[in-house]
């Protein structure tokens, strides 16, 4: 069996990399996982790569005058150990157009909420605030506009009258741990 190319970009914990090596071992899962990069040296993610034996590159943001230049090492970094499709996994850096232009179809992200409710930082506490009943998580295809791509597939969960933006990230994180595994399953199955 083919397995696509899978790259996944990280900036912190990579609990969601995690749930994505694991269900990799399946001998059917169609991506193989085989670049993982982060922009931050200290991401607990780039251990769990290391750990699964999946090669690491890192890229610190702050070596770079411009976000495009950035991007530019990215996708060099990408082309250069032939990934076919990229996954963010909280990679907290938006892309710069033309990256996503030069990955559009290839490219997802999987976000905090609801979307379309939701776009951009502290999602939890802004569910809370506002008072909704359900809070969730979605992965989308990424496109220029911050967040608004199409779905791709979403797992919502009741918020309890109790919960703060801390038990609430928690159980978002346990939903994404199932969604993103699945979703990229569906994604590379119809890239092979
Ligand atoms: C995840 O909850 C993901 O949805 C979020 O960052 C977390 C990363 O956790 N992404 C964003 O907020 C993107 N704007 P992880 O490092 O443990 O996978």
């Amino acid at each position: 069996m083919r397995r696509v190319k899978t790259a996944v970009l990280i900036s912190g914990n990579g609990s969601n990399l995690q749930a994505i090596l694991d269900a990799a071992k399946a001998p059917d899962y169609p991506a193989e996982i085989a670049l993982v990069i982060s922009n931050v040296e200290t991401a607990y993610g780039l251990t769990r790569a290391q750990n699964a034996g999946v090669t690491t590159v890192t890229i610190p943001h702050g070596n770079y005058a411009s976000r495009e230049s950035f991007d530019r090492m990215v996708d060099a970094s990408l082309k250069s150990h032939g990934i076919e499709l990229v996954v963010m996994a909280g990679f907290m850096r938006i892309l710069s157009d033309w990256f996503v232009n030069e990955w559009q179809g290839k490219l997802i992200n999987i976000h905090p909420s609801l979307l379309p409710k939701y776009k951009g930082l502290h999602t939890h506490a802004r569910a809370i605030e506002a008072g909704d009943a359900e809070h969730g998580a979605t992965v989308h295809w990424v496109t220029p506009e911050l967040d608004s791509g199409e779905i791709i597939a979403q797992a919502s969960t009741p918020i309890a009258a109790d919960d703060t933006p801390e038990t609430l990230k928690q159980k978002i994180h346990a939903l994404e741990h199932t969604l993103y595994p699945e979703a990229v399953k569906k994604v590379a199955r119809h890239m092979q």
